[in-house]
């Protein structure tokens, strides 16, 4: 039970400095093994549920009831994430960063045993349930890893760290795509040794460990600044989110870059690979899953490296491009390959190209820029949006793509390039670059744009701040 590409992080909480363990591969790993990435697993769970089923109530299932089973056993994961992400600031404002991040593997081991024993226990309920609490765990975790990793992170590397937890998911999903979902707990089982073991060592002593010099000084600077906001700073619910002038733009670019992230389709080709490779042609469309697994990891990786000298917007910008163009040339290749029998091998290359250009910027970067995006005060709230907005997004996905694709065959990933080049629209006029700019920086520039601020503003922003 041991996920070997499971990476540690720390976590500073303004005047902490500690290590923690990560767990992103094996949340994602079961992920991506119950959401269609494995090609046996709808198969082996379908059997499982039928069987049940019949030793219940002596009768096989209708096929119309397993296909909702299914459904819903797809379906209830996102649900879970959905409430999870949106409960990430309640978590951090009472528990802290690092307690938040130990409490929440309670979730996968509760998660990972109803789901173990269900076969055991003669029961698909189980199994539906640990994907709920699995999802939560996700829904969570997502936030968490996404603030500890935003705060610890010198400003000259935030993005390259922030890319690790992308680097986690798509790490979580190659393995799933080869069955090795079993790995699942590993990480959260890390996570919690790591901790335990280890007792905070003084900040200063932690900071030159992480940075590996020892020359510290600018950051321990922006460390008390930061902590100095923080105490000036209130924090800030969901409600005062949306009602405030300062944070209203910077919540909705952080809205916008996750419906860009979900809605550019990228998992209607991971949750429906297989049967898209299928319709265009390919003879061993389980290999192309797996090269489409693979692709999507090398080009995480490759972002890694060029996102602190490429930028966010410009890397964003790119990816959105790329996957237009990619989805106008799959539906040429599906469209023609009727007539045309090479396209299967074109549709291949579209797709990888797809799932490239994802990775390039709009895979990565919406996780971690909503942190970059606000201050202290706010962050847990815009985290738990942002997440919300994701997860509600990726549902919607994940249960329209199929009924959509009957709908209108061939050209069903034409709905994804309009709305690529609607986002793509949005980000050029709208987002703003973070690269290198510390936080306060960040905030600032929003500050100063926006029109006016009322007293209630000012009151959310510092106690000593006058109108
Ligand atoms: C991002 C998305 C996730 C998707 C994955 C694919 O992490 O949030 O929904 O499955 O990228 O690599």
């Amino acid at each position: 039970m041991c996920a070997p590409g499971a990476y540690l992080y720390y976590s500073r909480t303004g005047s902490d400095v500690m290590a923690v363990a990560g767990q992103r591969v094996g949340v994602f790993s079961m992920y991506a093994s119950g959401t269609g990435h494995d090609e046996a697993f709808p198969i082996i769970i379908e059997t499982f549920y039928n069987e049940t089923w019949h030793k219940r109530y002596s009768e096989y299932m209708l096929s119309t009831t397993l296909t909702t089973l299914w459904s819903v056993s797809v379906a209830i994961f996102s649900v879970g994430g959905i409430f999870g992400s949106f409960s990430v600031g309640l978590f951090l404002n009472r528990f802290g960063r690092r307690n938040s991040m130990l409490i929440v593997n309670v979730l996968a081991f509760i998660a990972a045993a109803l789901m173990g024993f269900s076969k055991l226990a003669e029961s698909w309920e189980m199994l539906i349930i640990g994907r709920f609490i699995v999802g939560l765990y996700s829904g969570l975790s997502t936030g968490f890893v996404c603030t500890n990793v935003g705060e610890i992170a010198p400003t000259s590397l935030r993005g390259a760290l922030g890319t690790l937890h992308q680097l986690g998911i798509v790490t979580g999903i190659l393995l799933a795509q080869k069955s090795w979902g079993p790995l699942q707990c590993g990480p959260s089982y890390l996570a919690l040794l790591s901790s335990q073991t280890r007792r905070p060592k003084p900040r200063l002593v932690m900071l030159k460990k992480l940075r590996g010099t020892d020359d510290v000084d600018a950051d321990m600077q922006e460390m008390r600044d930061e902590s100095r906001q923080m105490m000036r700073e209130k924090k800030v619910t969901i409600p005062e989110l949306f009602r405030s002038s300062l944070y209203r733009q910077p919540i909705f670019i952080a809205i916008m870059l996750q419906l860009s992230q979900q809605f550019s389709g990228i998992n209607a080709v991971f949750y429906f690979s297989t049967g898209i490779f299928e319709k265009a042609g390919v003879s061993e469309p389980v290999y192309a899953t797996i090269g489409a697994g693979v692709v999507n990891t090398a080009f995480t990786v490759v972002s890694l490296f060029i996102v602190e000298r490429a930028g966010r917007r410009s890397l964003h910008l790119i990816g959105l491009m790329g996957m237009a163009v990619s989805s106008v040339l799959m539906t040429i290749a599906m469209a023609l390959l009727d007539q045309v029998k090479w396209m299967s091998y074109v549709s291949i290359v579209a797709i990888f190209s797809f799932v490239a250009f994802f990775e390039i910027g709009p895979g990565p970067i919406p996780w971690f820029i909503v942190a970059e995006l606000f201050s202290q005060g706010p962050r847990p709230s815009a985290i738990a949006v942002a997440g919300f907005s994701n997860w509600f997004a990726n549902f919607l996905v994940g249960m329209s793509f199929q009924y959509v694709e009957e709908l209108t065959g061939p050209y069903v990933f034409i709905i994804f390039t309009i709305l690529l080049l609607i986002f793509f629209v949005f980000t050029y006029f709208k987002v703003p670059e973070t690269k290198g700019r510390t936080f306060e920086e960040i905030s600032a520039s929003f500050r100063s744009g926006a029109d006016k601020y009322t007293q209630d503003d000012l009151n959310t922003l510092g106690a000593d701040s006058q109108l």
